[in-house]
């Protein structure tokens, strides 16, 4: 019996390990210390002291983001780097303009799970399940003002407007520090590039079409 116990107990570490997410804190607020030196994993305590309300504030999300450049959308993050008093509480969130037929193009957060809803306009969203038997699953929906959608921490997602008008999204994320990785640019812009061998034969296509690819970041 004990040692089933403690075969619980030891299985219940494990998993709550496997899925982790921003650690739960052990005080009040940690207000994020930008000054120090220390690294940890997060960020070092301000003198809780000296802490005052403009730490836990930010402003400007009613004002758009530019999206005039490339892909027609702007994400406006307010994580840990925007307002230090999320430092250790495992949450944040975006605002996200979207042009007439703009895209936030397929990405993930390797450390978020993100719930969004739209505010203003439509969105066209969806995400790609892992590599898992009958995997790479698309599941997609057509959203309106006052919808909410959920994208699984991890998976690859994307976010459309395809329709006429501007589109504002408002999401909020597990994370203080979601971390965002464009696929696309990660894959054909890194610094210094994946060779076009490696890449050509990821994507069964040949080198001169991943070089022009490579071209275009
Ligand atoms: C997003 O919008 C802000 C504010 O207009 C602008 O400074 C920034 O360059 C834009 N980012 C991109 C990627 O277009």
């Amino acid at each position: 019996m004990a040692a089933k116990m403690l075969l619980l107990a030891l299985l219940a570490m494990v998993s709550s390990v496997a899925m982790a997410s921003d650690p739960s804190p052990l005080q009040d607020f940690c207000v994020a210390d930008k000054d120090s030196e220390v690294l940890v994993n997060g960020f070092v305590c301000k003198d809780p002291k000296v802490v005052k309300a403009e730490d836990f504030f930010s402003t400007g999300l009613d004002k758009a983001g530019d999206t005039g450049k490339k892909v027609g959308s702007n994400v406006t993050a307010v994580n840990v780097n925007k307002l230090a008093g999320l430092n250790t509480l495992g949450i944040s969130m975006v605002r996200i303009d979207y042009a007439p037929r703009g895209l936030n193009a397929p990405h993930t957060h390797p450390r978020a799970t993100e719930i969004l809803t739209v505010i203003e306009g439509q969105l066209f969203v969806g995400f790609v399940t892992s590599n898992t038997d009958n995997g790479n699953r698309l599941f997609t929906k057509m959203l309106k003002k006052g919808d909410v959608f959920v994208f699984p921490q991890g998976l690859i997602h994307f976010q459309f407007n395809p329709g006429y008008t501007n589109t504002v999204a408002i999401g909020a994320l597990s994370s203080q520090n979601p971390g965002t990785i464009t696929i696309a640019d990660a894959v054909f812009g890194s610094k210094p590039p994946i060779s076009d061998e490696v890449l050509a034969k990821a994507f069964q296509v040949d080198k001169k079409t991943v070089d022009w690819l490579q071209a275009q970041f």
